[in-house]
């Protein structure tokens, strides 16, 4: 197979992670016999310093020609200053929006060797293994009006919360195909006890619950949601839910793990390059050390080549890498070892040459 690949490694510890990243999919070319183009460009604050812009129309137009982009982490001090109109996140939005990716892909699972790291009980984490589906263009980020004025001599802010049938079908759909290739359960997380938009999101949900017999839904409110994730994550498979609520959620979900460096997260559309990044940040107190944990950029990689590439194997033999490299004891600072970014991706690397 032939795929172009858009590498945007960002800033702080992007740049180190993402290069990590590409010598796996490199070695997968290699033993598979497959033929990946990689072209590096920049993004975030990188390109702002640059361009004076955060994503340029060039950059964005080589990302929708290609097959997918793998994305590092921008942002930084350097640019943190609030009151600027540039900010690397709006590199991130742009693609997003421009890439048209509605539904954001995040599967937290933990190692058996790793339930030490997580704060959570070691007894609650045996068997967690949730894909947390977080709808991505739309809802309370996006909905108009939003602003402010004043009304009777009182300051007023207000945001809306608005969705369209097709958007809730799309990515409810999509969970349900994905629940079909694991274990055909959907909870589909909303409060539709008090917003009406809940109650579009839970009456689609039931209906396309309806026309797949085959996978159970059950409906569960946010709030009962977010305690289940951490009284009672192993009884959860895939759950899907509207942008605000997936941002909190997955944040929480993430703690699971034990460490943000772990987890990778792909965000997809109907059609088009998905886009594949770790779920951290640039981590600007350890960039440029050569100590970030590059397993969430691999794994990110991993679901390139299942959901952009539709290579299901290559993803798996990837995933059993890292899943050896941390079952034999190979770990990051992050984890409490003493690997840095190339030693850890060399023991991952290894045992991907070794395996099938
Ligand atoms: P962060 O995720 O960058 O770092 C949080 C903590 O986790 C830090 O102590 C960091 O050293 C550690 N950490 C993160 N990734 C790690 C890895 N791979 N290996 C080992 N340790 C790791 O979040 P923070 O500090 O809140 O944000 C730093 C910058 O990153 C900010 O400018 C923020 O805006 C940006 N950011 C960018 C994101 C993106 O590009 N998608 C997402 C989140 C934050
Ligand atoms: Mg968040």
């Amino acid at each position: 197979m032939n795929a172009k690949i858009v590498v945007l490694p960002g800033d702080g510890i992007g740049p180190e992670v993402t290069e990590q990243a590409v010598r796996v999919l490199q070695v997968v070319a290699r033993k598979e016999g497959h033929s990946f183009a990689f072209s590096e460009r920049l993004m975030g604050g990188c390109s702002i310093d640059a361009h004076g812009v955060a994503l340029t129309d060039e950059v964005l137009a080589d990302c929708k020609a290609s097959s997918a982009v793998l994305l590092g982490a921008v942002g930084g001090p350097k640019w943190d200053d609030p009151t600027a109109k540039v900010r690397p996140e709006q590199g991130l939005l742009g693609l997003r929006k421009g890439l048209g990716v509605f539904a954001n892909l995040r599967p937290v699972r933990v190692h058996p060797a790793l339930v030490d790291s997580s704060p959570i009980k070691a007894d609650r984490l045996a068997g967690v293994d949730i894909l947390v589906i977080r709808e991505l263009t739309g809802g309370l980020y996006f909905g108009q009006p939003k602003g402010r004025d004043t009304r009777n001599g009182a300051e007023r802010a207000f945001d809306t919360l608005e969705y369209s049938d097709f958007e809730v079908r799309r990515v409810v759909e999509l969970a349900f195909r994905l629940a079909k290739g694991r274990k055909k359960k959907v909870t589909s997380v909303d409060k539709a006890n008090v917003l009406e938009s809940s109650r579009l999101w839970r009456q689609i949900a039931t209906a396309i619950g309806k026309a797949n017999p085959d996978v159970a839904l059950d409906h569960m409110l946010v709030d009962t949601a977010s305690m289940r994730l951490v009284t009672s994550p192993a009884t959860m498979d895939v759950v899907v839910t509207e942008n605000m609520f997936g941002d909190i959620l997955t944040d929480e979900a993430s703690v699971l793990a034990g460490s943000m460096g772990m987890l990778p997260s792909a965000s997809i559309g109907a059609t088009g390059p998905g886009l594949y990044e770790p779920i951290h940040g640039s981590a600007p107190d350890i960039a440029g050390k050569g100590i970030a944990n590059p397993v969430g950029t691999i794994l990110s990689a991993a679901m390139l080549l299942r959901h952009s590439l539709g290579l299901e194997a290559e993803a798996a033999s990837v995933e059993r890498a890292v899943d050896q490299a941390i079952t034999d004891g190979c770990r990051t600072g992050d984890l409490g070892g003493k690997l840095g970014t190339k030693a850890m991706a060399d023991e991952i690397v290894k045992r991907l040459e070794a395996g099938r």
